[in-house]
């Protein structure tokens, strides 16, 4: 098979790395893909949302496979777009359609299809310009911290949590405003949930689905989880709190019905879903769906899956995921993101990194990197994953963070305490 997979993140890497192995496959391009995407594979040099020059490309090299790795191709409606064209109809595209891809695109969506199937999730309305008094007296019904989130995409911003009521009145007030443009002109108020977050993640061909390894991520970026949000700084598999009898809730609450609900509501759903979770005194609730894999979580769930990914998909896009098998490495992953120091506020780009052909023993993901010169040099705020196996969690990380000193550019930053609180 041909494949073409779209994004160039971490999180395409590692997807990418899995992909190459398949016997099933003969030829992956990536589009546009990053320094560490071209070890795997061949770099196209397309935007992932440009679907006119995607399409052209599919036909052009009889690609037999499109898989998408970040959201916003699905939320614009990449999986659509294949469909409705004579030339592409029938190439499977593994994503959701556009509608599916509303489950992350608007949290009011998420939040109303959880209600509608009795998913468990914080208790919430949502609020426009034009119920701004409604909004703040529903505040006052709440207990501090508030938490506030732009109904739209906002790259991993949209959401406040704030500690007195008279600024979370102040921000809503702000967001309504234009703060996140037009994804808060509508904003979900929501109960503040406390417990450990677990992402879990499954593959659906839209009536079946395989559950794949569940992980940690580290959002913050300082040690101890102070600091900005950032996108991901490491994450762990397996996770302790997720045990089977655990699992088992997710499953039945969460996964199951959230498959079926999609179906009954004829919502075309060909992909991954990301379940973000909250673990509230044992009991699994749903802080929030994304449409994609998590990233940095892609980069140890790969590591954790034996099985075939190509063979999964080729499952999901003929509708029989039930006929194939999946199976899991015991051992543990983590990965510990390597960043450019003043991420996630202002960073500079460019910088040359060295030390790549030293590491041992962990797979090296790109995430912002590119060519430049005949050198890799950095690209972005989060620059290199550096994952690992181990027998446990300890012996993983200590293999991350012996390579992770092997690579070096300038301003490097990484949180050594990924895994601690687990
Ligand atoms: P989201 O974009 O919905 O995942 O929210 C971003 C982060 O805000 C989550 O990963 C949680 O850490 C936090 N968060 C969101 N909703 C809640 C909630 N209801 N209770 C506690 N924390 C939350
Ligand atoms: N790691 C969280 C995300 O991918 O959204």
């Amino acid at each position: 098979m041909k494949v073409l997979l779209l994004g160039s993140g971490g999180r395409e890497h590692a997807l990418a790395w899995k992909i190459a192995q398949s016997a099933k496959v003969e030829k992956l391009f990536i589009a546009p893909g990053n320094a560490g995407t071209q070890n795997v594979g061949e770099n196209v040099d397309i935007k992932a949302d440009d679907f006119e020059a995607l399409k052209n490309f599919v036909v052009e090299n009889g690609v037999d496979m499109v898989i998408v790795g970040p959201e916003d191709p699905l939320v614009k409606g990449v999986y659509d777009d294949f469909k409705n064209d004579e030339r592409t109809k029938n190439v499977p595209v593994i994503g959701p359609s556009k509608a599916g891809a509303v489950l992350e695109g608007s949290k009011d969506f998420a939040k109303q299809f959880m209600k509608r199937h009795c998913i468990p999730t914080a208790k919430y309305e949502t609020f426009d310009g034009t119920t701004v008094e409604e909004g703040l007296k529903f505040l006052e019904t709440l207990k501090a911290p508030y938490v506030l989130k732009a109904d739209g995409l906002c790259a991993g911003k949209g959401v406040l949590i704030l500690p007195t009521l008279e600024e979370a009145k102040k921000e809503f007030k702000e967001m309504l405003g234009g703060m996140f443009g037009n994804a808060s002109a509508r904003v979900v108020i929501e109960e503040f949930l406390s417990g450990i977050e677990c992402s879990v993640f499954a593959l659906t061909d839209g009536k079946n689905y395989k559950i794949l390894p569940e992980a940690k991520d580290y959002k913050r970026i300082g040690e101890h989880d102070t600091g900005l949000n950032t996108g991901g700084m490491g994450s762990v598999s397996p996770v302790p709190f997720a045990t089977k009898e655990w699992m088992q809730k997710v499953e039945d609450r969460i996964i199951r019905p959230t498959v079926e609900g999609l179906a009954e509501e004829n919502i075309e759903y060909k992909g991954f879903i990301f379940f973000g979770l909250i673990n509230v005194e044992g009991e699994p609730m749903v802080i929030e769906y994304n449409c994609r894999m998590g990233d940095p979580e892609t980069e140890t769930v790969m590591l954790r899956l034996k099985s075939d990914i190509v063979d999964l998909f080729e499952g999901v896009a003929e509708g029989n995921l039930d006929k194939r098998d999946i199976e899991f490495d015991e051992r543990a992953a983590v990965c510990v993101m390597l960043v450019s120091g003043g991420y996630p506020q202002t960073y500079a780009k460019g910088y040359e990194i060295t030390g790549l052909d030293k590491v041992e023993d962990s797979v090296v993901f790109h995430a912002g990197t590119k060519m430049q010169n005949g050198k890799v040099v950095t690209n972005g705020g989060r620059v290199i994953a550096v994952s690992s196996y181990g027998k446990d969690k300890s012996e993983a990380l200590q293999n991350s963070f012996t390579q992770a000193q092997k690579i070096e550019f300038t301003d490097k930053y990484f949180r050594r305490d990924i895994g601690q609180d687990l």
